[in-house]
C-alpha cells in the first residue's frame, strides 16, 4: 500500500535512507531533523503486515518545479513496480498541487527514462543548484546524477 507518510514513520524512512545496503549509496542520508520538517513530502509504501518497504518524498523547489529525492525500495522488493508506483504518486501529487515540471537528480536514469522522465542539462535547473549543489560536497567535479525532467 501506498500512503502519505506519518510521525510514527520517520524512524523507518530514516533508516531506510542511511542503510546503504538498501540503496548502494545512490541515496542522500538526511537527518532527523530534515525529516521531521519535510515529513509532508513523503509518502511510504508498505507490504501486508504494515512494515515500510520504500519511500519517496516530493520536494516543492519553486512556483512550477518540484523535486523527486530520496527515493529508495528495500532490495528484497525490486522490480515489483513499486519504484514507478511511487514516483507516478508523486507526480499525481504535483499535478494536484498545481506544479507541472518535475525533476530528479539521479545516478540511475535508465529507471526514470522507463517512468517517463528525460535528461536535461542540470545548467537548465539554476533553482536546485542555488538550493543544494553549492553545498554540496560533491559539486561540481565529482557529482555522477544526471538531471532528468519530465513535464506533466
Ligand atoms: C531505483 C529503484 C527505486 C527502483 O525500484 P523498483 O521498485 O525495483 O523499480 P520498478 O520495479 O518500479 O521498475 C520500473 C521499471 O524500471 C526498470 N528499472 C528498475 N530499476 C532500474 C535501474 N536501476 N536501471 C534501469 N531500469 C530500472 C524496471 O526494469 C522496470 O522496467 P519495465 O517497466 O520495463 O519492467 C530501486 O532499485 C532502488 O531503491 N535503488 C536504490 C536507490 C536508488 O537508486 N534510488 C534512486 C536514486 S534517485
Amino acid at each position: 500500500m501506498i500512503r502519505k507518510a506519518r510521525i510514527e514513520d520517520v524512524k523507518a524512512i530514516h533508516g531506510l535512507l542511511m542503510l546503504t545496503d538498501q540503496h548502494d549509496g545512490l541515496v542522500l542520508p538526511r537527518s532527523f531533523s530534515q525529516l521531521y520538517s519535510h515529513l509532508r513530502d513523503f509518502l511510504v509504501v508498505t507490504d501486508d503486515e504494515g512494515t515500510i518497504i520504500g519511500c519517496c518524498a516530493l520536494n516543492i523547489i519553486w512556483d512550477n518545479l518540484a523535486e523527486i529525492r530520496s527515493l529508495v525500495v528495500t532490495s528484497t522488493h525490486r522490480g515489483k513496480n513499486l519504484g514507478r508506483k511511487l514516483v507516478e504518486a508523486c507526480l499525481s501529487e504535483a499535478v494536484t498541487l498545481g506544479i507541472y515540471k518535475v525533476y530528479t537528480l539521479t545516478e540511475v536514469p535508465g529507471f526514470f527514462e522507463k517512468v517517463g522522465f528525460a535528461q536535461e542539462e542540470m545548467d537548465t535547473l539554476n533553482q536546485k543548484i542555488f538550493l543544494d549543489c553549492l553545498n554540496c560536497p560533491r559539486f561540481p567535479d565529482h557529482c555522477n546524477e544526471v538531471a532528468m525532467i519530465i513535464n506533466l
